[in-house]
Order: C-alpha cells, then structure tokens, then sequence
C-alpha cells in the first residue's frame, strides 16, 4: 500500500473478525470501519466484549478469523512492529494505571522518557502543555492519593496523549466518576478529539453520557454487532433488543448472562 492509500484508510477496520477468548468465541461477524476524525461509541451490556474487541486492536488479542487493520495497516503480529505500532494507539483504561511514588508530572513524562530521546527541558515542557490540555496545570506536583477520582482520571488522559498519538481508545472511561466528573471527562474526550485532530474508540456500557460526543455509535450484544449508525438512529430505532439496552432493562431479547458483574474500579 502507498503513503497516500494509508492516509485515506479508516483509523480502524476489521472484516469478518472473530474473537475468541478461553476456547469460547467471544465475537464473530464483526465488521467495522471508524474513519479518521472521528468518535466512535461502542456499547453493549458487560460481558459483551467490548474489551475483547480493544484488545484485537492493540494487538493483546489475536483474531481468530478475518483481519484487523489500525492506522492503514494490519495489526501486526510480530513483537518489533507491534511495539511501533502501538505508540500511536493512546490507551485509557478505567484503572488509570498511574503509578502511586510519582507525581502527576512525572507519570506523564514516563512515556516520553521511554519511547524519545527528547531532552529533559522539551520533555518538561510537553508535560506542562498535555497538564494543559486536560485542565490540571496546578496539579503538576501532586501525587496520584493527593487527587480526586475525575482529577487522576485527567493526568491518566494526559499520559495516553503524552506521544500525540493519531488514535485513541477509551476503555470505561466513566467508571467511578460522579456525573459532575463524567461531564468534565466526556468534554475533554470530545474537546481532544477536534483539537488534536484524533480519532477517538470510546467503549462503554454508559450510553447516556456517551451518545452526546458520539459520531457514529455501535452496538454489541450476542456476541456480534447488533447496530451500527448515528447516535440518531440509534435513539430512534424501535428494535425490541435495542430498546432493551437503552432502557437497561434486565429482559428482553439480550441475554444478561454475564450481566451484573461487580466492576474493578
Ligand atoms: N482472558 C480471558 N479469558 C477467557 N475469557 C475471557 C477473558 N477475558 C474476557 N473473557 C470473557 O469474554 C467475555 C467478554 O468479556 P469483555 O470483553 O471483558 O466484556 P466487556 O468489556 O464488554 O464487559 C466475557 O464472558 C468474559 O468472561
Ligand atoms: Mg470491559
């Protein structure tokens, strides 16, 4: 493929994909095209898949059947590659991940430690600019216990944007947020998102926060997607299993197997 026919590519395509997990398939069927610039909301109940799905894209979880492409190219599956492409996947998962002995500033400045060989005052200053762009300058110094839930959940933001990567993923980005926080972090997802220019995967089961900044949004459940459209349609579909799923309501044509699993905050 040519520069030019890999800047035209969808940020994230998959065809015929299915995933498997534990000798049991988890998604089957799957096909989907994210363009570039674009928010992409993937829902479904817990348990779904919706991780397993993530993890196709970065390369955790190799697909079963059919092909997965990120950024113009397939996820590759040799460790050197897959390194290289993964620098341009910014990665948000509900924990945070932050590391609890450094301050706000430094868990930001470990990837550009790690992956550049930037000096220290550019790398300071890049730190100072990601603080920035999620709105917690002032908190530079302070360390992970010294933040509220929305405040780490923001440096862990910054952290994910730390190398400028082209596309995000957002893994729960909601969870144990106060609605208040939510708002705050949903804002900032969307703001990065036109600002930067990126192309953003948010995958959750909170619909009602997500749908506002969404521009197409997709729906699975069963083990395969059930909807794929505008956050429009999708309100307005009067699909018995999708009325189901965003009403939340334990029965109907979704089977909540797995359903009211205790969450991993
Ligand atoms: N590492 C694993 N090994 C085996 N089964 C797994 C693994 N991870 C997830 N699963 C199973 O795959 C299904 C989908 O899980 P997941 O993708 O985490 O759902 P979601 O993110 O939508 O809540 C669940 O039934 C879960 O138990
Ligand atoms: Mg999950």
């Amino acid at each position: 493929m040519t520069d030019a026919a890999a800047n035209d590519a969808p940020a994230v395509r998959l065809a015929g994909v299915r995933l498997d997990r534990g000798g049991r398939t988890i998604l089957s069927g799957i096909d989907l095209a994210v363009p570039r610039g674009s928010i992409t909301a993937v829902l479904g109940p817990s348990g779904s898949g919706k991780s397993t799905l993530l993890a196709a894209l970065t390369g955790e979880l190799a697909p079963a059947a059919g092909t997965v492409e990120v950024l113009g190219q397939p996820v590759p599956r040799r460790q050197r590659e897959l390194l290289a492409l993964r620098k341009g996947i910014g990665v948000l998962l509900q924990g945070n991940g932050l590391l609890t002995d450094l301050t706000a500033a430094e868990n930001i400045a470990l990837p550009l430690r790690t992956h550049t060989r930037l000096p220290r005052e550019v790398i300071d200053r890049l730190v100072e600019m990601k603080l920035h762009a999620v709105g917690l300058r002032a908190a530079a110094d302070l360390y992970p216990r010294e933040l509220s839930g929305g405040m780490a959940r923001r440096v862990a933001l910054a952290r994910a944007i730390a190398l400028d990567p082209p596309l995000m993923v957002y893994d729960e980005p909601l969870t144990g947020l106060d609605p208040i926080a939510s708002g705050v972090i949903m804002n900032l997802v969307s703001e990065l998102n036109d600002r930067l220019g990126l192309t953003s995967i948010i995958v959750t089961h909170h619909v009602h926060e997500t749908l506002p900044i969404a521009d197409r949004a997709v729906v699975i459940a069963n083990g395969r997607i059930v909807f794929s459209g505008t956050p429009d349609e999708l309100q307005a579909s009067d699909d018995p299993l999708l009325r189901q799923f965003l009403r939340g309501e334990p029965d109907g044509p979704i089977a909540f197997d797995s359903a009211p699993r205790a969450e991993v905050a």
